[in-house]
């Protein structure tokens, strides 16, 4: 038996414990938060997944591939859509009650997918549904030492083997917990941006954490924008789901603008309808669009959406009778710690699941409700490869077809198209400033993007300084990781020389065939602080 440390608790980390104590091994799981503060408890539209007659494996792959924009890996996506249904009926045993309606189960239809396949729970709380069932069956587990308050800081690595972690306890005081495997579930990174979807608990520490320890990280250029969160304060989602009841997107002159962009109108790709979005907006002088769901009546609303709902009212919309304000917001991050499709990473002893993960399932742009999926299908085949051997070159999927970046500032060239962006000064060796990084990388690395605009974030990114590894509070080591993936990020887009999935340069409008290939990075090419 050994000794696993669990890192995360949002679904692929709660998953993990479980497993790995009902395996007989001895685990310690640390959360930064409170055990069910996590991304996953936000996730609203549900878990897609081939579990009805009129569907298949292959139709989910099919459009999974499909979103992926040619970037995804063939093995991680056959994994996910044949392993997915079996971990949907594990997570009902673990008491997850899924909405039903008069022929079973019910379902719903999201962007991009050719049948309706997202099951549901508590209407549109499917995460937090599914937090409850995992966090209680966690609190049911004598043998999972839980730790909350307790941060990732760096991971511990001996003669090229992970061997535990640094983490910061609740009482201040950095220290070090060994183990003989540790289970990365730490999740994104949607704190990298001003307008987020996300929880303010993603901040990419594992992802930092493993590329700081020598782990190779992948696609960190794909970061998937959510067209439509509600354009208050908090920036709560509003789901998919409600534009597959049929809602509607409008500018402010009423009309339904995505009739004109794309042939699935409201259910094109999640990038191609938060590009548009985003340009509306840029028409209309930055005013968010509207989505307009009054057709669907009160009742459906409510019942159908309570979380919406609720967020509607606190503040002060009523979505039965008016259409709301809605603009993108950063969501989930495609890119991550590379992993091979036993979520083993190139660092022997390091695994990872969930967000933090690059599988390679989601490629350049994740499919609707599929996130949830990848965190139970890989915890699970996680716990299953402990203690396997760990084969030499496993993640070595990802290639590198570009060169390294420059990051000085004489990389600026012309800033044409940016010449109206009001940049944050970063003054040299000053520490990061986590609003000003935010603004720098919605205006420069976020929906649309630009040589100039990426070159330009890159040397303001690179003047500023990072907080110590030593340092004691949370917020400091917090921006630590933001500032070297913010760095990472911009690295990447600033090598991808094209448009594919959800990322877009203005540049290099289309996708190039000889660049469907995923880039990884190591901190061979770029340390970290
Ligand atoms: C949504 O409900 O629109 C989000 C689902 C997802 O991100 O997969």
């Amino acid at each position: 038996m050994a000794s696993i440390l669990v890192i995360g608790s949002g679904l692929g980390g709660l998953l993990a414990a479980v497993r790995a104590a009902d395996a007989g091994h001895h685990v310690v799981l640390v959360t930064k938060s409170v055990l069910p503060e996590s991304n996953t408890r936000y996730a609203q539209g549900g878990i897609a997944a081939a579990l009805f007659r009129d569907d298949s494996v292959d139709a989910h792959v099919l459009d999974t591939l499909r979103a992926g924009a040619g970037l995804c890996e063939p093995a991680a996506v056959r994994v996910l859509c044949e392993e997915g249904p079996a971990r949907v009926r594990d997570l009902i045993r673990f008491g997850v009650d899924f909405d039903r309606d008069e022929s079973g189960v019910a379902r719903g239809l999201e962007a991009a997918h050719s049948r309706s396949r997202v099951v549901h729970a508590g209407g549109d709380a499917t995460g937090a549904a599914v937090e409850a069932a995992l966090v209680a069956t966690v609190r049911r587990r004598a043998s999972i030492d839980v730790r909350e308050h307790t941060m990732l800081v760096d991971l511990v690595v001996d003669g090229g083997i992970v061997g535990g972690a640094r983490v910061l306890g609740p009482d201040n005081v950095q220290r070090s917990v060994e183990a003989d495997a540790v289970i990365l579930a730490t999740g994104g990174a949607g704190a990298l941006y001003t307008h987020t979807t996300n929880p303010s608990v993603a901040t990419g520490d594992g992802v930092a954490a493993a590329y700081r320890a020598g782990a190779d990280v992948a696609d960190l250029e794909f970061y998937q924008f959510h067209p439509t969160a509600l354009a208050v304060p908090g920036t709560p989602l509003v789901s998919e789901a409600v534009r597959g009841e049929g809602a509607v997107l409008r500018n402010l002159l009423a009309d339904r603008f995505m009739l004109a962009e794309h042939p699935d109108a409201e259910l094109a790709p999640r990038d191609v309808v938060a590009r548009a979005i985003a340009r509306q907006m840029e028409r209309q002088g930055g005013a968010p669009v509207r989505l307009d769901a009054t057709a669907l009546g009160r009742e459906l609303l409510e019942t159908r959406f309570p979380t919406i709902t609720t967020a509607c009212r606190a503040a002060g919309l009523d979505w039965a009778i008016e259409a709301i304000p809605v603009a993108p917001a950063a969501h989930y991050w495609m890119g991550g710690v590379a992993t091979d499709t036993w979520a083993r990473t190139s660092l022997p002893g390091l695994f990872a699941v969930g967000e933090v993960a690059r599988t390679g399932a989601h490629g350049a742009n994740r499919l609707a409700s599929n996130s949830l999926l990848e965190a139970a299908v890989f915890a699970d085949r996680a716990v299953r490869a402990l203690g396997q051997p760990w084969p030499a070159g496993a993640t070595r999927t990802a290639n590198r077809p570009h060169p390294p970046v420059e990051f000085s500032a004489s990389s600026i060239h012309g800033l044409p198209d940016e010449t109206a962006i009001k940049l944050p000064s970063a003054d040299a060796n000053t520490l990061v400033d986590r609003p000003a990084l935010q603004q720098l990388l919605w205006d420069l690395a976020g929906v649309h993007r630009s040589g100039g605009g990426l070159a330009t974030a890159a040397a303001l990114l690179a003047e500023w300084t990072a907080p110590e590894h030593t340092s004691t509070s949370v917020a400091a080591l917090e921006d630590r990781n933001l500032l070297g993936l913010g760095r990472l990020l911009v690295a990447a887009a600033l090598a991808r020389k094209e448009s594919r999935g959800a990322h877009y340069r203005s540049d290099f409008p289309e996708p190039r065939p000889e660049l469907a290939r995923s880039v990884s990075q190591t901190r061979h090419d770029q340390p970290l602080p």
